[in-house]
């Protein structure tokens, strides 16, 4: 095997307390090794062991790929008037979901696939390395299973969100949907993704319906999310937590009693200020999840609804100036935290025996991704130790 080191990194983040300074791991003057697309040595330069290829950075800053452990990258339609609409006075609305059902249901594999792949594109060339991606806009068995298909092509991370909302077929008939997709619709996606999620909220699916659509893809051997408390307070964070799901995700409405369930739970607090940036809402507190000791990622829940970006790096930069994080937190929440809300350990750090995603900044220190917001910083990218992006 043929290792490649990069070297001349002036700040290497590893998310390694072990390997640097601080949570992050930070090594200067630094060097990582790579071989058969794994990390296989990280540390100063000058200590680095030979190789048989060099690459040299010139005083970048290098950190792990980012892990956007929240994405609804397959769709079709448009929904700029309803932004639109939003920034002139209007509410949010779970119910626009329908708008882009019609629009995926109306639209063909190849179609689909195509935009899926150009918005993961987007998010490759901002520096995401790892994605998770959910259906949720076709909410019929056919299109619920064609959607995890187009996903599956683009990422391993792959979850089934038939319960996003009640189709406009069943309005009235909740609970008869939600028979179909702990019944046929489980049946044809479970052996299409590795996760289950629920949208629990007003609009969508109270915790009832959303524990039996949760226990029933756990049954068939999926992994449970959830997004809760997204719009207002929800019973969903402690179900989410009782269930042990990897992941509650929005978390913008917590009680005390939730903030004090997630800090003793494994179940990460994911934060989507993209989110909150659309529809203006209030930014979920990180701060206060932070301080009681939950674990904490930010995604950018890449839809066309509440939150059309693709860009991590802006997620961090908004983290940072509205929820109260630290460039440091953000950035572990954006990328070992991303991991951990998938229950991964071979990405989100630099450690020997993680995959060698990693990104290469325009900068010389990982802070300039908030200090210098909305400037494209990412200067290459690089997956599984070759060059991507
Ligand atoms: O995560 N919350 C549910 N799903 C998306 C919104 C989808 C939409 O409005 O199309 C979200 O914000
Ligand atoms: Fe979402």
């Amino acid at each position: 095997m043929t290792a490649h080191v990069v070297t001349g990194i002036g700040q290497l983040v590893t998310n390694d307390p072990t390997a640097g300074d601080g949570p992050l791991g930070v090594v200067t003057d630094a060097a990582v090794v790579v071989e058969g697309g794994r990390v296989a040595w990280v540390g100063a330069a000058r200590e680095a062991p030979a190789a048989d290829t060099v690459s040299d950075v010139g005083g970048a800053c290098v950190l792990p790929g980012f892990v956007d452990s929240h994405s609804h990258i397959v769709f079709a339609g448009d929904r700029t008037a309803e932004f639109e609409a939003r920034m002139e006075g209007r509410a949010y609305s779970a119910g626009g979901i329908r708008t882009t059902v019609a629009a995926t249901r109306a639209a063909d594999d190849a179609t689909l696939a195509a935009r899926g792949r150009r918005l993961a594109g987007e998010m490759l060339a901002q520096g995401t390395t790892t994605l998770e991606v959910k259906s949720g806009y076709g909410l019929t068995v056919a299109d619920e299973q064609r959607i995890l298909e187009v996903a599956a092509g683009l990422t391993d991370e792959v979850t089934f969100l038939g319960a996003h909302v009640v189709p406009a077929e069943y309005a009235g008939r909740t609970d008869d949907y939600v028979d179909l997709v702990v019944g046929e619709m489980l049946d044809a996606c479970a052996p299409h993704a590795r996760w289950v999620d629920v949208f629990c909220e007003d609009g969508a699916f109270d915790t009832t319906q959303g524990r039996r659509i949760l226990e029933a893809g756990a049954a068939r051997g999926l992994g449970v999310r959830v997004h809760a408390a997204q719009l207002g307070p929800s019973d969903g964070v402690a179900m989410a937590v009782e269930l042990g799901a990897a992941s509650v995700d929005h978390c913008t409405f917590l009680t005390g009693a939730d903030v004090e369930l997630l800090a003793g739970s494994r179940t990460v607090a994911t934060l989507l200020p993209g989110a909150e940036f659309s529809t203006r809402q209030p930014y979920p507190d990180a701060r206060r999840l932070l301080d009681a000791g939950a674990t904490v990622a930010l995604a950018t829940d890449c839809n066309p609804g509440s939150s059309f970006t693709s860009s991590m790096p802006f997620c961090v930069a908004v983290a940072v100036r509205e929820m109260g994080m630290t460039p440091a937190e953000a950035v572990w929440a954006a990328t070992a935290g991303g991991a951990r809300a998938l229950r991964r350990d071979d990405v989100g750090r630099l450690v020997p025996g993680a995959r060698a995603d990693f990104v290469e900044l325009d900068a010389p220190s990982y802070v300039h991704l908030a200090y210098r917001p909305g400037v494209p910083l990412v200067r290459r990218v690089w997956k599984a130790g070759a060059v991507v992006a």
